[in-house]
């Protein structure tokens, strides 16, 4: 189906047996999701493991008593399974609670209410904003937007946000005091940032607002679908930039493990760390470290960790093939949308056409298939362009998968042409 070329009258004839085909599924009445990317049941019951694993034995190798209150920083041991996680030295680790998200959440308070290793903080400055490579996580441009930080657009491109634009936003204002990063198999377009990017952004600490901090969320660090995927270290990078306070880097064991029920994982520089422990301390005596011995026992040798992740991968990889082959059979030889090919993460970020985007969402929802809301992917829930759609595989059994991509398929097809119909 090649839309640009098509003539008044093949477009009537598309719209009316697409329309048909449409009614045909309407009266199915399905009820399906594709919005949230949540881990399946089988992939939960992979980490079931940790249910009884203490057996009695509270007691971590270094002796602490997990059952009882203190320690900030979380267990020794927790932290090395986080710096194992995220490349990084262990003191350089704050094991947190079960939750990444919350982590930053703290970390932009911190910046913005008290200011990091000393700086000015955010909320003084006249306004403050980050930059958001797009289309992004909807739940860090939520972050912003509650505290009233503003946000700033950069384009994705195949090797990370755009670094031209991203750093002539923050050489021309120095209210940008923030990016927002998720650096392997990013949410939702799959990339993984290349090396001359990662160094890009490790300079831009030289130029920016010294209190300017990238957020580098490696949520997928290990979710790779097949072979490893290499991301460059922007630790090393910082370092050898002298800009080591400019970066904070988080994880957790959530999509590992049993979601929502993980370990969360802070990892920056020493200036940094003591900014998040001074606000921390007030916040609580110390983390769930019951739970930290149990994914540190789980996960006793890092090797075993990267087993556990292959078992999700062969859980994965026929869901995301599944999306791939409806895409590509659909639109692989049109001019309909474009997507990219993950190799690992929790998404498939598919563009229609310009327009398009919030119809197709409707569309299927009409005909009881649940995408991501038009928008979500960018801040403020508004997607410029219309174009991107945030595909999540790895939740409903592949069957459903299967019918959801069909009737996804179908909805871009009957938007885009009808869209074209419109503008003739
Ligand atoms: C990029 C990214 N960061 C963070 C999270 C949430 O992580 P956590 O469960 O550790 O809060 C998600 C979940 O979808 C995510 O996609």
């Amino acid at each position: 189906m090649l839309i640009d070329s098509a003539t008044r009258d093949q477009l009537q004839e598309w719209e009316k047996e697409l329309s048909a085909q449409y009614q045909r599924i309407c009266q199915h009445q399905l009820n399906l999701d594709i919005t949230r990317g949540k881990p399946s049941a089988d992939q939960l019951h992979l980490a079931d493991g940790l249910d009884g694993i203490l057996n009695g034995d509270y007691r971590a190798a270094d002796g602490t008593d997990t059952r009882n209150y203190g320690g900030l920083d979380g267990l020794t041991c927790a932290r090395e399974l986080g710096a194992d996680i995220l490349q990084v030295p262990s003191d350089e680790v704050i094991a947190g609670g079960n939750s990444s998200l919350t982590l930053m959440y703290h970390a932009v308070l911190t910046g913005y209410l008290f200011g990091f290793a000393g700086n000015t903080p955010w909320r003084e400055l006249q306004s403050p904003k980050f930059l958001c490579p797009v289309p992004g996580y909807d739940r860090h441009f939520s972050i912003c937007e509650q505290l009233g930080i503003g946000m700033v657009n950069v384009p994705m491109t195949e090797q990370g946000p755009d670094m031209d634009a991203a750093e002539a936003l923050v050489r021309d204002d120095s209210d940008i005091i923030g990016i927002w990063c998720v650096p392997k198999f990013s949410n939702p377009t799959g990339v993984t940032y290349g090396k001359e990017t990662v160094d890009r952004l490790a300079r831009l600490g030289q130029v920016a607002n010294p209190g300017f901090r990238i957020f580098w969320d490696n949520a997928y660090a290990i979710h790779d679908l097949e072979q490893q995927v290499n991301l460059p270290g922007i630790r090393a990078a910082t370092l050898e930039n002298d800009t080591a306070d400019s970066v904070i880097q988080f994880a957790s064991t959530s999509k590992v493990t049993h979601a929502g029920a993980g370990v969360a994982f802070v990892s920056a520089s020493p200036a940094n760390l003591a900014s998040l422990r001074r606000q921390m301390q007030a916040m609580t005596i110390g983390p769930d470290k019951v739970n930290q011995l149990r994914h540190s026992r789980l996960f006793a040798e890092f090797t075993m960790l990267r087993e556990h992740m292959q078992k999700h991968a062969r859980i994965l990889k026929p869901k995301f093939a599944c999306v791939s082959d409806h895409l590509e059979t659909a639109f692989g030889e049109s001019d309909l949308g474009t997507w990219a090919t993950p190799r690992g993460g929790y998404f498939v970020s598919f563009d229609t056409r310009a327009g398009c985007a919030a119809e197709v969402i409707r569309l299927a929802a009409e005909a009881g298939v649940k995408l991501t809301p038009a928008g979500a992917t960018f801040p403020y829930g508004k997607d410029p362009e219309d174009r991107n759609i945030r595909i999540a595989p790895s939740f409903p059994p592949l069957e459903e998968l299967d019918t959801a991509m069909s009737v996804f398929v179908l909805c871009v097809k009957l938007a885009t042409v009808r869209k074209q119909l419109e503008t003739l």
